[in-house]
């Protein structure tokens, strides 16, 4: 008999329509149930895709011709019996906002899970008992949803090489209660950091033929024993953690912008000619998300992404800029944020010719209204900078850092910052840092018809927020409230 084993989450959340996903522990088929009742009394069948061994026995249900900002209930089943009476409550969704409708929201963001190395999934819970008090509409997470390289809190006392090892590295990570419960009923956006596939990880071409890892993570696994295969990087291993990458995070996700080969039969290739990459856009109401791939391109000292997704960032930028008031440009790694001593260099100050443009692309094309959403530092902050534009009046970019969910925290940020000084900053002010576990919460609401960007951060179990910074997009004044 095949069971669900991960899952029911909800992905690709949208005005009309929704991804309902889940994974089994065999061959099958997944049927959507979606109603307006609790004990889903009026569910209606609306869709059913196949499990099959090619893509782990996950699957995703596209939920189409839903009504904008509405709240359904949803079930997830292996038979077309319908839902039996008198269960439930069902979880639920509330559908998006049409697009570039002003109206007031929240969504929470944080990366970084690896439940058991610290308060054992006290964040996520936290996380769910604030969802309805906040009235949050979703969640952005930025990575490192699994550990897939930490062999002592991965679930395998290994490094993961195969499939397979990837596929359990998620079913222990994410099978965490406190996992299932908080994104059962908080629909999710998810992109890659680097642990889906090893730590700080890099091709080492573009030709795209192999990765590779910081030169003391060889030396550490061999003193702890680790399999031959864990001690470089091959294609093979990356293949296999883009394909579960795919099985549980991409395969839900909007529809990306330029899908790698293999996409449309769940089988991503990595071919080293394709452009393809993992990158997305959704809107929520008033509201633009470009989420970055900043990762399946990345070529080691030369590339952090590659022209496709240039091209369709910059487009981006372009398109939303007059239509929406906040934008939300979202990076598994900072931009904006340095430390000393960061001698990896893993994040966007490696890449500096770069992060010039990506603030030049906006202070040249003055894209009012920019907001950095990031993670992976395992500590978090608020970031403040002016950029120059070409006729002298500043622009206002911000950014928001919210990591770990759980992790070992990183008290060296507290510190250890140092001033980004690169073209075209102008002005820099860290607002605050903090180094527990947490998660972000952004709300936004219009004030007098303009909008108010609010980010506060939440620890595991105050019910008030530790930090929170107002920003004004549009008015470059800004205001500073500490919780
Ligand atoms: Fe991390």
């Amino acid at each position: 008999m095949t069971r669900i084993i991960l899952g029911p989450l909800i992905g690709g959340l949208r005005h009309n329509g929704v991804n309902l996903w889940a994974r089994a522990d065999g061959d099958g088929m997944l049927y959507a149930w979606v109603g307006r009742k609790a004990d889903l009394s009026d569910a209606k069948l609306v869709g059913a895709s196949l499990l099959v061994a090619a893509a782990g026995y996950a699957a995703r249900v596209p939920v189409h011709g839903l009504e904008p900002a509405t709240t359904y209930h949803y079930t997830l089943t292996l038979t077309d019996r319908p839902p039996a009476a008198g269960q439930g409550p069902y979880p639920s969704f509330t559908t998006a906002p049409l697009p570039g409708e002003r109206t007031d929201f929240a969504f929470a963001f944080g990366s970084c899970f690896m439940p058991g190395i610290s308060n054992n999934g006290k964040t996520l819970w936290h996380l769910e008992d604030l969802r309805k008090p906040l009235d949050l509409r979703f969640l952005l997470m930025l990575g490192d949803q699994i550990y897939a390289d930490a062999w002592w809190g991965n679930g395998l006392n290994r490094v993961a090489l195969t499939e397979d090892d990837y596929r359990a590295v998620y079913l222990h990570t994410w099978g965490h209660p406190a996992w299932q419960t908080a994104t059962r009923s908080l629909p999710v956006f998810m992109i890659l950091d680097d642990h889906e596939v090893d730590d700080d990880w890099a091709w080492t071409s573009s030709e795209r033929y192999e990765g590779r890892i910081p030169w003391w993570h060889p030396i550490l696994r061999r003193l702890k024993k680790q399999p031959p295969e864990a001690l470089h990087l091959s294609h093979r291993r990356i293949q296999a953690a883009i394909q579960t990458y795919w099985e549980h995070q991409a395969m839900h996700a909007p529809p990306l912008i330029h899908p790698p080969e293999g996409v449309k039969h769940d089988r991503p290739l990595l071919l080293t000619t394709d452009d393809g990459h993992f990158a997305y856009t959704f809107t929520y109401g008033p509201a633009a998300f470009f989420v970055m791939d900043t990762r399946t391109q990345r070529v080691y000292k030369q590339r952090m992404l590659n022209r496709a997704q240039w091209e369709a960032l910059e487009t981006w930028l372009l398109e939303v800029k007059d239509q929406f008031p906040v934008k939300f440009i979202v990076s598994s790694v900072s931009v904006l944020f340095e430390m000393w001593g960061d001698f990896t260099r893993d994040r966007w100050n490696g890449y500096p010719d770069e992060r010039r443009r990506l603030l030049h692309l906006i202070a040249a094309n003055r894209v009012q209204g920019v907001h950095i959403l990031t993670g992976d530092l395992h500590s978090s902050h608020a970031v403040e900078a002016t950029l120059q534009t070409p006729e002298g009046k500043p622009i206002t970019v911000w950014e928001f850092c919210a990591s770990p969910f759980e992790q070992a925290t990183n008290k060296l940020a507290l510190f250890d910052a140092r001033k980004v000084r690169t073209y075209p900053i102008r002005s820099y002010r860290i607002h605050f840092r903090f180094a527990q576990p947490n998660f972000g919460v952004v709300q936004i609401q219009f004030k007098q018809g303009k909008p108010q960007v609010r980010f506060s951060i939440y620890d595991d179990h105050h019910p008030e927020p530790r930090y929170s910074v107002l920003t004004t997009p549009g008015e470059g004044q800004n205001n500073l409230n500490r919780g």
